[in-house]
């Protein structure tokens, strides 16, 4: 038994098989007085009775304690930088514009196939432990930047390397990211449902950038059909750059997550109850036009919202603080939300089931802010407000 003690606050989601829908996101567990006990890794139970000298204790100094982060949407194996596009972006050209002429997405493909298994490992394991460091404990990571047979298997390979180490969870997500420039598009789809068949115990989720410029409706569709034949689980980028009519393909498909949704229209929130939007307002920061998925419509219709981080070259972040700012300033959400957002609800996105809830049972994946009460979340930002990190009931030191 080890037992988290001196703790100033416990703000929790309940947790349930289910996503918390709506306005259940809004409903924190607060517990004041109280200390946490974990056995074998999980949680065993909060209660006020106090350790005795047999336990291992952790010293929560009077912080406010909530479950780890859970990142439902990440492209964290990648290689190289796009700090350059940032100016591009200041002179006018828009993301599209930029990735079309080549750049963009197409420039991280470069620098990709350039480096080997072990450099893109080392470079992507950095942002791991920047995950970790502010709070997030487990992940989705998905492939995408190789486009061809032997660069998604490399990036397959480095996923599986970053899950060897053990600090963090990771589901895994084969993701149709661009149509390569270099080759026909039905040479590139058998190559990429060959890597798919021979990976397949090892892969979680399918996912397609369905949008202008990245895979069409009926495309996405094909991908679908098939992966859904195969097994797999599925997963959309959904209405980002332009409405193209790709979230419309949830009425045919079980989408586990649909994510971005930038510009979702209203009457398409109805095929969405069965899916969990993962919105990612770092993205729509970084794309610098103004536009933010309309979380505050999506709650109050009852959606079960989540949070992500969408780390990538072109949105550089690992730090799910940052996400809850953002989705509290420029998306309306409340604290209690955001923070149902990015644990349980988050957890749920990323396929994982016993995470992201302080309940009896489920993972001891904690966090203790040095922060007095959990609505300092969003409100104290731009710093890295984790003090701690518990990582299956065991202190964490990065
Ligand atoms: O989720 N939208 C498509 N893919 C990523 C961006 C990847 C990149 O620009 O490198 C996203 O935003
Ligand atoms: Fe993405």
């Amino acid at each position: 038994m080890i037992v988290i003690e001196n703790i100033s606050q416990i703000a929790t989601p309940e947790g349930r098989s289910g996503p918390l829908f709506g306005r259940e996101m809004g409903k924190l567990r607060i517990y004041s007085g109280k200390n946490i006990w974990i056995e074998n890794g999980k949680i065993a139970r909060i209660t006020s009775e106090r350790p005795d000298g047999r336990y291992e204790r952790i010293d929560a100094e009077n912080g406010t304690v909530l479950p780890a982060f859970v990142d439902p949407h990440t492209h964290t194996v990648f290689s190289g930088y796009r700090d350059f596009e940032l100016q591009l972006k200041l002179d006018g050209k828009s993301y599209s514009q930029i990735l079309s002429s080549g750049g963009g997405i197409y420039h991280t493909v470069k620098m990709v196939r350039k480096s080997s298994r072990k450099e893109i490992f080392e470079e992507s394991f950095k942002r791991i432990e920047n995950m970790a460091k502010h709070g997030t404990l487990s992940a989705e990571i998905k492939t995408g930047y190789g486009l061809d047979y032997e660069n998604e298997r490399k990036i397959l390979d480095v996923i599986e390397d970053i899950s060897e180490k053990k600090i963090m969870d990771i589901k895994k997500t084969f993701l149709f990211h661009v149509i390569p420039q270099d080759v026909e598009y039905e040479t590139f789809l058998s190559s990429m449902f060959r890597l798919l068949m021979e990976r397949k115990q090892k892969i979680d989720f399918v996912d397609v950038f369905c949008d202008e410029g990245a895979f069409s409706v009926d495309q996405t569709r094909n991908i679908f059909s098939r992966a859904m034949e195969m097994g797999f689980g599925l997963k959309i980028h959904a209405d980002e750059i332009k409405y193209i009519g790709c979230s419309l393909l949830a009425r045919e498909f079980p989408l586990h997550s649909i994510d971005h949704l930038l510009n979702l229209p209203y009457e398409n929130y109805r095929y969405l109850k069965n899916s969990i939007p993962v919105l990612l307002p770092g993205t729509s920061m970084t794309l610098m036009e103004n536009r933010y998925a309309d979380a505050r419509k999506m709650i109050d219709s009852g959606l079960a919202v989540s949070l992500a981080t969408d780390l990538n070259p072109n949105c550089y972040t690992e730090n799910m603080q940052e996400i809850i700012s953002l989705a509290i300033y420029n998306m309306k959400m409340k604290v209690e939300e955001a923070i149902t957002a990015s644990t349980h609800n988050a957890a749920l996105a990323a396929g994982f089931s016993k995470k992201g809830s302080l309940e009896e049972g489920y993972d001891a994946d904690i966090i203790i802010l040095d922060v007095p009460s959990y609505t300092h979340l969003g409100y104290h930002f731009g710093i890295n407000l984790v003090r701690k990190i518990i990582k299956n009931g065991k202190e964490l030191k990065i």
